[in-house]
């Protein structure tokens, strides 16, 4: 059995109905979903009341009855503050059809990239940096966000720029010790800066210096070894200009008297201690050892120069043995002027062969 305010409810819905709707024609839900015969209005909290058991129709769920579900604070707030109309159709869906975009057009209109409904605020600025290909990292991280976004209102993010130089081309240019622009260094800094050191500190390390690489002796942190008085421009690369005391002042072998080339990379790389190590050049200047039959017969230098601190001796002798099966000897049978010193062998063998 039906109430007699339910009844007259009913009736009044028949012949009012559609005189009375404010949501317009195209409203598709049920009038009894969202009001109750006690009065056209609706209390706010009246949606997050349980529904009355009595209710013949399911109360109406944004969420399931819509395409825009309510979260965060949009759940808390009056239908009129979205639906001024009361036409429920006539709503905008994006954030910015209802809410002013205060940073100016700068960041896009796609609010959800960064914000939901629940609050303005971003939890994330270093992940948003990240995805802007701009990691916020030492020195960067401890800057305030108004020393990179200069824009006078704090929510405005113009773009700036990734580059080193963006921001820091008045650095550059005032630089004095050494001069950047007069040496013409690149401005890409982090060739040579690391934004994780402090005042311009060099960036750690050698790997960095690719203009003359920084190998074995080269590795070395006193910059100033190479760079006199903190000049680093027109620093010589030829070794001569930076070792020719060494060169001098060499006894084993003497490199002056043998005429050494003063390009030292010719015998030598930069391995510490000036080991002969690069030392092709023996076989054609003396005999060959890199190539021809003594190629890998030997391990070490005093294998033939046997007699400590002087090059111009050498002995064939120590491995061409004069033993008792006379090998040597039967080798030789023919040879006239054969006699069994290492002088001898090298003027009949010269090239070893
Ligand atoms: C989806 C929910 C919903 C449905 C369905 C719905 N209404 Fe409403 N109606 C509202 C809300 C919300 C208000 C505003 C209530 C308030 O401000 O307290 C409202 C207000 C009204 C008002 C008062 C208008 C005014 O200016 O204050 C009338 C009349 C009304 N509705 C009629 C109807 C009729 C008739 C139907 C069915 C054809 C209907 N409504 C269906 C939600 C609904
Ligand atoms: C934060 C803003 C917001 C609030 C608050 C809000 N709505 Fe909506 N509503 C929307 C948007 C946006 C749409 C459009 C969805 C679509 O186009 O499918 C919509 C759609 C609807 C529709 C479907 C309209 C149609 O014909 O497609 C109804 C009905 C509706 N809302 C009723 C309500 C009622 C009732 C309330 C209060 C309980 C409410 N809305 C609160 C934003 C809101
Ligand atoms: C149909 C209109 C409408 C749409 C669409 C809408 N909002 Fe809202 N939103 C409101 C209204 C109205 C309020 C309450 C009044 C206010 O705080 O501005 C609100 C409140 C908020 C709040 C709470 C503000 C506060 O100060 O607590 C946030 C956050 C928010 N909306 C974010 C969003 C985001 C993000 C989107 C897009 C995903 C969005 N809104 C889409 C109308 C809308
Ligand atoms: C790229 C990310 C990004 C996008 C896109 C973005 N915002 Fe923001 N928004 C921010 C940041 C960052 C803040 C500062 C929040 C903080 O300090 O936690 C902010 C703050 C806000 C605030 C709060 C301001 C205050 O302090 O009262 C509002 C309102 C706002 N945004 C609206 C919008 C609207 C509307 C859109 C879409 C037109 C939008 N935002 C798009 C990043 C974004
Ligand atoms: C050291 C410099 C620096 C600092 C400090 C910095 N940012 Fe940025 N920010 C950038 C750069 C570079 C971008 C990349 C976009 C561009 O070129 O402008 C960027 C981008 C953004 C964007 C736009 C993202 C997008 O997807 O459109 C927002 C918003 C932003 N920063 C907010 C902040 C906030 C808030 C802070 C302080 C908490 C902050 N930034 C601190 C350099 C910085
Ligand atoms: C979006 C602007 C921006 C970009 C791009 C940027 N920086 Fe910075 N950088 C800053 C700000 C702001 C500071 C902190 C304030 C200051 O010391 O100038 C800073 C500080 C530094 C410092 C510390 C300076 C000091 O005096 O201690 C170094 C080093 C540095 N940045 C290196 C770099 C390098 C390398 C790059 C490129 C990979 C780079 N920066 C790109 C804005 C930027
Ligand atoms: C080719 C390498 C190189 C590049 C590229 C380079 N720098 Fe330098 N920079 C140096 C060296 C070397 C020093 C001196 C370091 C030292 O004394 O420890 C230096 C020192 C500095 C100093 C402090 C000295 C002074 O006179 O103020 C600043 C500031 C500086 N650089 C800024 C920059 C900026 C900004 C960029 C990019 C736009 C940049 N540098 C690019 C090599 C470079
Ligand atoms: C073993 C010697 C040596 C050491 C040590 C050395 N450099 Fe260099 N550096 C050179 C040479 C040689 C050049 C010139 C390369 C060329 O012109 O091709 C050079 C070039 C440079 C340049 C480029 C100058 C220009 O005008 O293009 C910079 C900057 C530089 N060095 C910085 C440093 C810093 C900083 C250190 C200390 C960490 C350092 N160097 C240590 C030998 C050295
Ligand atoms: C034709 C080859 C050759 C050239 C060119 C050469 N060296 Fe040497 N150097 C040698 C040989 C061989 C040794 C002895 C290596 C050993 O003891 O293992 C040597 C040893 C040295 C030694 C250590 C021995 C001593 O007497 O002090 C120094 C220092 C040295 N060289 C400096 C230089 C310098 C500097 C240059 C270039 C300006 C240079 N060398 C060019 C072949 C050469
Ligand atoms: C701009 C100056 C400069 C140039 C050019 C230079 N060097 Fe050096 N070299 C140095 C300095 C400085 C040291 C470190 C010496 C010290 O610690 O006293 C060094 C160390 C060495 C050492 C290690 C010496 C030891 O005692 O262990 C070798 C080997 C060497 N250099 C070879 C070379 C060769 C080969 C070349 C040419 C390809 C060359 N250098 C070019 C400055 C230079
Ligand atoms: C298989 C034998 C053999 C080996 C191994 C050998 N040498 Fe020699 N070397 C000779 C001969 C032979 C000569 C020529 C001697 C002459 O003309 O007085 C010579 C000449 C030299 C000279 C010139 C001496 C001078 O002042 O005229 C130098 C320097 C030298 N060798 C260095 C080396 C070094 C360094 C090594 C090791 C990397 C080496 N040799 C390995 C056989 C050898
Ligand atoms: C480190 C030991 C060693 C020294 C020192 C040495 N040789 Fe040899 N020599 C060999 C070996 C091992 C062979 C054999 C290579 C082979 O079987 O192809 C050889 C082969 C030869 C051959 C024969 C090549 C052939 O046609 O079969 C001659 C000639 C020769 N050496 C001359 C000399 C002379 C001259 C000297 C001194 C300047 C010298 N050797 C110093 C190890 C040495
Ligand atoms: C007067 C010149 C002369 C003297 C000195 C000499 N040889 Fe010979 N050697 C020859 C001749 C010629 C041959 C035979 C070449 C042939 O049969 O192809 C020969 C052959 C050899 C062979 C064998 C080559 C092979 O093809 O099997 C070796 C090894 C050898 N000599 C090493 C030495 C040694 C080590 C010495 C020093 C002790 C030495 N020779 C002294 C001229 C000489």
């Amino acid at each position: 059995m039906r109430s007699l305010p339910q009844i007259i409810w009913l009736l009044l819905l028949g012949s009012q109905l559609i005189a009375q709707n404010p949501h317009g024609t195209q409203l598709k839900v049920d009038c009894r979903s969202c009001h109750t015969p006690d009065s056209w209005e609706i209390a706010p909290d009246w949606w997050q009341k349980p529904p009355s058991p009595a209710a013949s129709v399911p109360r109406f769920n944004h969420s399931v009855n819509t395409d825009f579900e309510l979260e965060g604070r949009h759940q808390k707030i009056d239908c009129r503050a979205c639906h001024e109309t009361l036409v429920f159709a006539v709503v905008g869906q994006q954030c910015i059809d209802c809410h002013i975009d205060l940073h100016q057009q700068t960041l896009g209109t796609d609010c959800r990239r960064c914000h939901d409904a629940n609050d303005w605020l971003i939890d994330d600025i270093t992940a948003l940096h990240q995805d802007n290909g701009f990691p916020l990292l030492g020195n960067h991280l401890l800057a305030e966000c108004t020393d990179c976004h200069h824009s006078e209102s704090y929510l405005k993010f113009e773009r700036i720029g990734n580059l080193c130089v963006d921001c820091h081309l008045q650095e550059f240019q005032a630089t004095t010790s050494p001069n950047h622009v007069a040496a013409g260094y690149s401005t890409d800094c982090s060739m040579c800066h690391d934004m994780t050191l402090p005042d311009w500190r060099w960036v750690a390390g050698a790997a960095n210096h690719l203009f003359f690489p920084l190998t074995g002796g080269h590795a070395i942190n006193d910059c100033t070894k190479c760079h006199i008085g903190g000049n680093f421009t027109n620093t010589p690369t030829d070794c001569f200009a930076c070792h020719s005391s060494e060169y001098m002042a060499t006894t084993n072998p003497d490199h002056e008297a043998a005429g050494f080339p003063t390009d030292c990379s010719i015998c030598h790389t930069t391995g510490p201690g000036w080991a002969a190590d690069n030392f092709t050049q023996h076989d054609a200047l003396y005999f060959p050892i890199y190539s021809g039959n003594h190629k890998g017969e030997w391990n070490n230098c005093n294998e033939c120069h046997t007699t400590a601190g002087n090059f111009k001796a050498f002995s064939c002798i120590d491995c061409h043995e004069h033993n008792n099966a006379g090998d040597l000897a039967d080798e030789h049978d023919e040879v006239g002027g054969y006699s069994f010193n290492s002088t001898a062998c090298y003027s009949c063998h010269p090239k070893g062969n």
